[in-house]
């Protein structure tokens, strides 16, 4: 079976890239195959990294993870030391399932009982164009339930994501309430902040906690132009004192901004930015202005300096939100 060309943008007339003219590897897939062989479809197919065709077909048919068994091997080894066998691991926004697929591959091989599940709406609504034929998706079960609702059900300690949909606040949401849930690990491939995946609120919450390269950036593929990294982020490990964000949207709170208000009455908020704020509507607007460069550290550092300068019970503050 091989694709068919009618819908591949970047293939020339001949068979070849349009763009630098090199013949395309078609995959070919035969019944019963196992996953080295479907690894070395894949493989095939991304043999040349730089060429547009190759990864149109890849990212559009498969899969946005450019997929290796040293990729796979690297996330086993982090799953292996993290999760206890019987502990549930899921991968939202799977898309074909083929990250899923090659990992539980290599965990089977190892002996382990760990399994990841994965899930994905791909299949109907709004994203049915995608991964649509047969031969896209991994021989996996995937469930097609909302990221939200699998996140919910299973209670996972450890979350896998790749390629968020790009200007969407999904997965953002998917990520709190996974740590809402008691989750505290997510292992990501992506592109990180600006870049083709998820949204600012998404990385300005991840930018809260630790995080870890699973694989050095320069070591992991990538097609042209693209700049993802292998990541994990660690939610028992905040990387700043104060514990609670504020969206700044959320100041439109009227509770809160009651509170910010007499905050900065008390203070003149010198703590958190060594500036002195006359009012509540300088405070916001400094706040929105710099959002945009280091939101998250100014915000929690402004929320810092106020609870402890007046000794509030931050976590309630949180609640109140
Ligand atoms: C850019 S694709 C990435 C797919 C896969 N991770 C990969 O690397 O190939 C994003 C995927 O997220 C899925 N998705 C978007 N919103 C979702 C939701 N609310 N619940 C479940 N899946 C969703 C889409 O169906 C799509 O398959």
């Amino acid at each position: 079976m091989s694709l068919s060309d009618d819908e591949n943008r970047y293939d020339g007339d001949d068979g070849h890239c349009m763009f630098c003219k090199r013949t395309i590897h078609q995959p070919i897939i035969k019944p019963g195959m196992r996953a080295d062989d479907y690894m070395l479809m894949l493989n095939n197919i991304s043999a040349d990294k730089g060429c547009m065709a190759a990864s149109q077909k890849y990212t559009k048919y498969f899969s946005w993870v450019l997929l290796s068994w040293n990729l796979v091997q690297k996330i086993v080894d982090v799953l292996d030391k993290l999760v206890e066998s019987e502990d549930p691991v899921i991968e939202v926004f799977a898309g074909a399932g083929w990250l899923s697929y090659f990992i539980n591959s290599l965990l089977r091989r190892s002996g382990s009982g760990i399994t990841v599940v994965p899930s994905d709406t791909a299949a109907k609504g709004e994203y049915g164009s995608w991964f649509q034929h047969d031969h896209s998706y991994a021989p996996i079960d995937i469930l097609h339930v909302d990221a939200l609702e699998h996140v919910q059900q299973a209670k996972p300690k450890v979350l896998m994501m790749s390629y968020p949909n790009r200007n969407s606040n999904i997965a953002c949401e998917v990520v709190k309430r996974f740590v809402d849930l008691g989750g505290h690990k997510l292992i990501y491939y992506g592109e990180m902040k600006e870049g083709m995946c998820a949204n600012d609120n998404f990385f300005d919450y991840l930018n809260l906690f630790e995080a870890t390269e699973i694989i050095p950036y320069e070591e992991l593929d990538n097609w042209f132009g693209f700049h993802s990294s292998c990541m994990l982020f660690d939610f028992n490990k905040p990387r700043f004192n104060a514990s609670i964000v504020i969206d700044p949207r959320s100041l439109k709170n009227d509770t809160l901004n009651n509170w910010l208000n007499m905050c900065c009455d008390e203070l003149k908020l010198k703590n958190a930015f060594n500036h002195n704020f006359e009012n509540f509507e300088e405070l916001t607007s400094y706040i929105s202005k710099d959002r945009y460069q280091t939101p998250s550290y100014e915000i929690k550092e402004l929320i810092n300096g106020i609870s402890i300068a007046l000794d509030l019970d931050v976590k309630s503050i949180t609640h109140s939100i």
